[in-house]
């Protein structure tokens, strides 16, 4: 399929939407709708892409997306074009994933009336970093490094002893995360930090790529005094110093305590990305 005509469809429905800008660029469509195993179909009116949906393989699952022109909803176009993408993946060997960057009630409806259930659910979250920042203090003792080829075995450790406790923790091993983190050329150093306790020990960590915060985390010994608020704020000044304008971070639908930090330091929802499997 065309990618320049499907960014263009996908920022008209990201203007109603809301979401994250990077899901409307080039790059993010080329993966989704153009290229080797992936089927992609498209509904036309007057000339125009007005819904456009794919099938294609990743992680090892056959993953189903879509998105309906916000001007054509309401019509069972969306219904029209999941049953059809739904039907081309089921021909496929693997488990099957709908995902969709911005969920719709809508949309959550007809997933369930095709007896898929969510699975997975997080919220995209904007800051405007012109906007004045709350102050917060370090713990006493507590000193900040910047990520460095020396340390982020330590960043390493301090997301292991933050994140052990959440759902679903994955357990990977320090290589993968490491990866994961800063194996792209957005991740940015400067703005990701590293917390000590006194005696040394990495107590807490944040790391971020550009105008987006990817995690934060702080050892549960460590929590309510103020540590991941301060490592928030300082990624978030640092972010602001380096000509950003706006921050976005996505938060689990099952974490509280990261949503309550983050509103607290003037993050707002701008949408849900979930994904849905079969019940
Ligand atoms: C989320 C997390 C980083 C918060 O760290 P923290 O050091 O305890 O945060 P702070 O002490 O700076 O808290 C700042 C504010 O966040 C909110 N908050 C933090 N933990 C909370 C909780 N358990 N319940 C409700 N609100 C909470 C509060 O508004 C708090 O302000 P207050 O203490 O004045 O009420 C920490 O709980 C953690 O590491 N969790 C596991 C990893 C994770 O989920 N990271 C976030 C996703 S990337």
């Amino acid at each position: 399929m065309d990618v320049p005509t499907v960014v263009d469809l996908s920022v008209r429905c990201l203007a109603v939407d809301g979401g994250l800008p990077a899901t409307a660029s080039p790059g993010y469509v080329e993966g989704r709708y153009a290229g080797p195993g992936v089927t992609a179909v498209g509904a036309f009116h007057d000339g125009t892409l007005i819904a456009a949906g794919s099938v294609r393989e990743a992680g090892g699952s056959i993953v189903v997306t879509g998105q309906v022109d916000p001007s054509h909803r309401g019509r069972g176009i969306g219904t029209a074009l999941l049953d059809r993408l739904l039907e081309t993946a089921r021909r496929r060997a693997g488990d099957l994933r709908v995902e969709t960057e911005s969920l719709t009630p809508q949309a959550d409806a007809v997933f369930g009336a095709r007896g898929l259930r969510r699975t997975f659910a997080e919220d995209v979250m904007r800051r405007d970093l012109s906007a004045p920042f709350p102050r917060a203090q370090l713990p006493s003792g507590v000193v900040l490094a910047e990520w460095s080829d020396d340390n982020h075995p330590e960043f390493f450790e301090a997301y292991r002893i933050s994140f052990a406790d959440r759902p679903g923790f994955p357990g990977w091993s320090r290589s993968r995360w490491t990866d994961w983190t800063a194996g792209d050329d957005d991740f940015r150093p400067p703005y990701s930090l590293l917390a000590r306790s006194a005696d040394g020990s990495p107590i807490g960590f944040v790391t971020c790529a550009r105008d987006f915060l990817i995690q934060v985390g702080t050892a549960p010994s460590w929590r309510r005094r103020g540590l991941g608020r301060c490592l928030a704020l300082t990624a978030l000044t640092r972010m602001r110093a380096a000509g950003e304008n706006e921050a976005f971070l996505d938060v689990n639908a099952n974490n509280p305590a990261s949503a309550a930090l983050f509103r607290s330091l003037g993050f707002q929802p701008l949408a849900r990305r979930a994904r849905y499997e079969p019940a």
